[in-house]
């Protein structure tokens, strides 16, 4: 066997300043803040963790039912419910702090001043990597998609952030776009450091028989592998517009799929959905990765970034 093939691969990467030991994150809100999946993975073999999004205020989030299972996915609108920024703080960061693993802080306000005051509580805080914004979540009135899907209010807002923060700053695009492209500038231009894509594709289901929606929000952010090739094109897109790093996420189960994001431009990738299926899919994702570099003689992770072959 080749000596490639014996050693084992290095999967490390540098995201944005963030040094990952591996490229495989948990996507935020399918993981809690670690210690709910504890039981079933090793924390200290995760790259990283993308906590559940926070916000200033502690938040219910939306009525029941919040999920709705799709063909190869789910509708979820769940609201956003957190114990909000200081309960976060001084309840749930400790006990992450105590792997050796990257914690990423997913973030979220309804108005500029609250987004931006979150980020100031994070950035004062010790033990963080860096910070997820989310401007794309499609299950909430106000804040959310609402800053994501428009140019100028992604700017003021990233710009905004970005002067509350010296941390790794990582913008969540929505895919509920026409041109995700033109969002990832918006988003160098206003400083950030990394992308996160995709957020979930806003959805809806009706029972036949009743004549109502299947979620009480009536409509709902799509998740799972339906939505992966319209993930891998997206990460792909944007790869090619913005020098930025990428953490490339939608319907991910196995190595193969994160390896498609990684061809596709992806420096990182995030496992979502499938953690309700197999909560240990995480490293089973990690280990698939690691497997199909072995089989192909691949040294390092680094050297497979972006390498999509196109004609
Ligand atoms: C139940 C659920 C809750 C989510 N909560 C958040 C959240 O709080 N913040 C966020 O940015 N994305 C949230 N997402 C989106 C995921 O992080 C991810 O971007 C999306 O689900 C696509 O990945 P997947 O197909 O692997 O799940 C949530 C997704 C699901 C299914």
């Amino acid at each position: 066997m080749p000596k490639s093939r014996a050693t084992k691969p290095d999967l490390s990467v540098d995201f944005a300043g963030i040094r990952l030991k591996n490229p495989v994150l948990t996507a935020s809100g399918t993981f809690g803040y670690g210690e709910e999946f504890a039981d079933f993975v090793d924390l200290n073999r995760l790259g990283g963790v993308i906590v559940k999004g926070i916000s200033l205020k502690p938040i219910k989030g939306n009525p029941p039912p919040r999920i709705w299972e799709t063909p190869s996915g789910m509708l979820n609108a769940i609201g956003l419910e957190n114990p909000g920024v200081d309960v976060f703080l001084a309840g749930k960061l400790p006990y992450l702090r105590k792997y050796d693993t990257a914690v990423i802080v997913n973030m979220f306000g309804y108005s500029l001043d609250e987004y931006v005051a979150v980020a100031e509580r994070l950035d004062s805080a010790q033990g963080i990597s860096g910070i997820e914004v989310n401007i794309s979540c499609p299950n909430v009135k106000a804040g959310g998609m609402a800053f994501g899907t428009d140019l100028k209010a992604t700017f003021e807002l990233l710009s905004a952030i970005r002067k509350a923060t010296r941390l790794p700053l990582i913008a969540k695009l929505s895919p509920n776009v026409t041109d995700v492209t033109a969002f990832a500038r918006a988003a160098q231009d206003a400083g950030c450091d990394g992308l996160s894509l995709i957020n979930t594709l806003l959805g809806m289901a009706i029972d036949v028989r009743c004549r109502k929606p299947r979620l009480a929000n009536c409509t709902g952010g799509l998740s799972g592998p339906a939505v992966r090739p319209v993930a891998v094109r997206m990460v792909w897109q944007t790869a090619r517009a913005v020098p930025l790093p990428i953490i490339g996420m939608g319907g991910i189960l196995t190595g193969e799929d994160a390896l498609e994001f990684i061809l596709a431009g992806a420096s990182a990738i995030a496992v979502g959905t499938a953690n309700f299926v197999n909560p240990r899919a995480t490293l089973d994702v990690l280990d698939g990765m690691t497997a199909i570099m072995r089989e192909q003689g691949v040294r390092t992770v680094r050297e497979l970034i972006g390498k999509v072959s196109v004609g």
